[in-house]
This record gives structure tokens, sequence and C-alpha cells, in this order.
């Protein structure tokens, strides 16, 4: 903050300078107060509404302004303007933790929200992603008791282990995500030093109308860092805004922290025949079936001004694409393709998409109109078609990604694939990716969660969970569990 010589005078919402910052209109200095104090009025009912609801998901986090230049040549499988190689765009990322509220520590155990919003020529391109790159349900119509699990309890209020277990061992395809979770990557050291996917696999159209499958990877130029459970402990104690703090220091202090995105590609008829279902969320793309490929870089390189305008009343959603980019036949994409609008609408109101941070840089064009808070002018003609010169649609500027369904209407999980199971995965990675360090802290991390008030039924019950992922990582932990260590 700086001190100014020369304040401005102190005016009210109309801008009509007032008398006094200090001082209530009275009857006498010590008589009652007049209801004509307009200014004293307008002071106590804004301050009564400055909270608006948090984020139902994913409510505490904080970000920056930033910008991203494509460096790499990718026209070969995308027509996307922003992401021919050269071009500059601006943007607004947003960090987060799942399950805390607002005032809750940066450093709790969780996944990280890793949203982007890019202000493109051709509209509003976001990715809604999170530093991990799978999930924990595969199927919408899970997420909402997901996310209940994670958060407190009716009665009491509280946060509760024996809950969060008893969702993820009744629901085994969490096992790859919890996996992650338990391991050293569920605590990052700071949002600089983490990396953002996209997690689901999203499509790309060319300027020859040909599709590809792509999974976006935003690599941490600053390298990927944890803090150990006991690290994280002392910090939510003392420091809980952790992560809040070194980005804005760090940004403030010149160090622009940057990542680099790679997109795994994989062509279309692929998706048929691959031996995982690809656009199963529970599930990676092993690198060696579709290794990384550049496309630019993305630098964040300015705070925000005013956190509650241009970070909490930040607005992120998947369905938000440009022409080039597109969805899958991912049923939790598809559903998060609804969802967010939808939050946005009852958290901000309808048209928050005029809200500054939202507003896309680019021409808006349509027929909308009226609805609360709505600041920019409706013109005639307000419907189409009309022989006025309204805006109209090109049926050649396909946006959206089409592909081929057809079948029965069923309630299903998806049809299995050779490779496709619940464990293999997170099999994988304790074995394979974890050295014997790593598997030291993932059991102590495991068996010091479920010490913290999980029971019977479900405490056995995780043990075999673990199990069906890795026999010994199934033991040890029991064993830590059971008789300490
Ligand atoms: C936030 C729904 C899955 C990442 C949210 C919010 C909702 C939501 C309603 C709050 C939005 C707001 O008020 O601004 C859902 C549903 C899902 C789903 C229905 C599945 C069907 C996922 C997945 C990811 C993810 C798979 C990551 C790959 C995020 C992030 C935020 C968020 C990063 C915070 C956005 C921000 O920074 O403002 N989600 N979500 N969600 N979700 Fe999801």
């Amino acid at each position: 903050m700086t001190t100014s010589h020369q304040p401005k005078p102190t005016t009210t919402d109309s801008g009509s300078p007032v008398a006094s910052d200090e001082h209530s209109l009275t009857i006498g200095p010590d008589g009652p107060l007049l209801l004509n104090d307009h200014y004293l009025i307008e002071q106590m009912a804004n301050f009564n509404r400055e909270r608006i609801p948090e984020r139902q998901p994913h409510a505490k986090g904080g970000g920056a302004f930033a910008r991203f230049e494509t460096t790499e040549d990718v026209s070969q499988y995308t027509k996307a303007a922003f992401l021919q190689p050269g071009v500059e765009s601006r943007g607004v990322i947003r960090f987060s933790t799942v399950a805390g509220e607002r005032g809750s520590p940066d450093t709790w155990r969780d996944p990280r929200g890793f949203s982007l919003k890019l202000w493109t020529t051709e509209g509003n391109w976001d990715m809604v992603g999170n530093n991990t790159p799978v999930f924990f349900v595969r199927d919408p119509m899970k997420f909402q008791h997901f996310i209940r699990s994670q958060k407190r309890r009716v009665a009491n209020n509280l946060r509760d282990h024996d809950m969060q277990w008893d969702f993820w061992t009744l629901s085994p395809e969490s096992a790859h995500q919890v996996t992650w979770l338990m391991g050293d990557r569920g605590i990052p050291k700071t949002w600089r030093q983490m990396n953002g996917y996209s997690s689901h696999t999203y499509s790309w159209i060319n300027e020859a109308g040909e599709m590809v499958w792509v999974k976006y990877h935003f690599k941490s130029d600053q390298g990927v860092e944890c803090l150990t459970q006991d690290e994280a402990d002392t910090l939510a104690g003392s420091d809980p805004d952790y992560h809040q703090a070194d980005l804005y220091n760090e940004i403030e202090a010149g160090n622009h922290p940057s990542w680099t995105l790679y997109v795994q590609v994989m062509p279309f008829a692929d998706a048929k025949t691959y031996r995982y279902n690809p656009f199963d969320l529970t599930k990676v793309w092993p690198h060696s079936d579709y290794p990384l490929i550049k496309v630019g870089k993305l630098t964040l390189d300015r705070n925000v001004e005013d956190y509650h305008a241009e970070m909490e009343q930040a607005a992120f959603e998947p369905n938000n694409l440009v022409p080039g980019t597109g969805l899958s036949p991912d049923k939790m994409l598809l559903a998060r393709g609804f969802s967010y609008a939808d939050a946005h609408r009852a958290r901000l109101g309808v048209n928050y998409k005029q809200i500054p941070v939202n507003a896309p840089r680019s021409e808006v064009n349509n027929y909308q109109k009226d609805g609360a808070m709505r600041i920019t002018n409706t013109r005639d003609p307000i419907y189409a078609p009309n022989s006025y010169g309204g805006p109209a649609a090109d049926p050649k500027r396909v946006s959206e990604a089409l592909w081929y369904a057809d079948g029965e209407m069923v309630r299903s999980a998806y049809s299995l694939r050779e490779s496709d199971d619940d464990w293999g995965q997170a099999g994988i990675m304790v074995r394979e990716v974890f050295d014997d360090a790593a598997r030291e802290r993932f059991v102590g991390n495991v068996a010091g969660h479920l010490l913290d008030g999980v029971t019977e039924p479900v405490l056995q019950r995780a043990f075999e969970y673990w199990r069906n992922v890795d026999k010994n990582i199934g033991d040890r932990i029991e064993q830590a569990v059971r008789h300490g260590g």
C-alpha cells in the first residue's frame, strides 16, 4: 500500500462528497441516530452484503494473470487460432484445494485445482484441470457423493476419515487417484511447483476437419516439489495461506513462474481399439503409447489487483471451447459441460460473463437479453431469423467436436477393454514410479490417515483395497495400522 499525501474526498456510492468518515448523524452529540444518514446506512448495508457464496468444491484458492504463447507448430492437429505458432494470448489462472472452505489451510492433503482461462480471438478457452492426471470417479452420478464424503458430516460438522474411506473403498475406481493423493504429490510445496493436467481426454480438429483426441499436460518449469505430511501439518498451523502468499510474493518480486504445455495426441480411430478406454478419467495413457508433444509456454506475469473482483468472481468452465478444440465422450466431462455454468449462474448471477474477468475479449453477438446485473446494452432485433441485420450463425463454422454414437439407452458402466481394471495403473505407480523411500512415506501417510478415526468395517475394507493395488503394500499398511509399524 502507498501513502497518498493528498487523499481524494470520500463520497457515497453515488459519488456525492460526505462530511465525515467517523461520525454518524445524531440529534446533538449524545442524541439518537437519524434514518436520513444515508452514508451510514449505505456503509452498513454494503458491509452486510460483502460475502458471496463460496464455490461448492474448490472454495480456497488464488491465482494471477497469465500469458500463453504457442511456441511450436501443432496446426496439423488443430485449427484453433490461439494454438497457431507464435500466437500469444492473455488469460487468468486459479489454483485451489478441493474440500476445504474459503479460509481453510493451503497445505491440507488434497488434489489441487489448475484452472486456466485464455481470452482468445475466437472466444474464451478454459481448461479446468487438476494437478493429477486422473480422478476419483468416472461417472458424474457419483461426483456429488464423492465431494460430500470429503467435506463435513451433518451432525458434528466435522470432516471424517471414516466417511472418506467408506466412499473410496466402496468405489474401487478411486484407487489410482487415492494412490496419487496419499503419495508425495498429494501435497505440493507451492502452486508454482506442481503440474497441471486436463485429466480428461478432449478433442482437437484441424483445418481439414480431421479430429484427434488430446490430453493436456502443463509441466512446471520450476520443477515438482512436495511437502511431507509433517511439514504440511506445521504450515497448516503457522501459515495457512502459505501457497497464496508464495505465488503473490514471487510474482510481485518479478519471478514469473511458467509451465510448458505438452499434449498427448491419440489418432481418432485408435480410441475404438486402444487397450484402455481412452475416455475413462481414472486412467492415464502411458507415454510409451502416446508421447508428449510440446505446444507452448504459460507464464504468470501479473498479480490481481482486487481478489474479489478478479479471482473470487472468476468463473471457469470446461465448456468454454473455441473452434479447433472440443469435448470427448468422457461422461464426466460431458456432465461438467453443464455443471459449471449452472454453478456460476447460481453463485454469480445469469450475466456472470459480463464481469470483466470472465468477459471475452472477442466480440459477443447473440440474442440474449436482460437478467440481473446485465450491463451491456442489447440492440434490436432480439430474435432470429430476422430481416433487420441481426447476427447470423455460419453453418461452416462448426465449433463442436462431432462423433458418432449409436445404441440402446442404458444406465451402465463403461464397457471394459482388455487392460481396463480398477487396480492396475495404481499398482504400477506404487511398484514402478515410487522408490523405496516414497513407498515408505506412502505407507506412513495412508496408515496415519486410517488411524485417525477409521473404524470397522471400513478399516478392513481399506486393507483389502490396498492389497488389490499391491499385495505387499496392503500388508504393510495393515501391519502399520494394527501393530504401529
Ligand atoms: C470446481 C463440478 C469434476 C476440477 C467445481 C465446481 C463445481 C464442479 C460445481 C464449482 C464451480 C464454481 O463455483 O466456480 C464438478 C462436477 C464434476 C467435476 C459435476 C464431475 C462430474 C472435476 C474434475 C476436475 C475438476 C474431473 C479436474 C480434472 C475443478 C476445479 C474447480 C472445480 C479446478 C475450481 C474452479 C475454479 O478455480 O474456479 N467443480 N466437477 N472438477 N472443479 Fe469440478
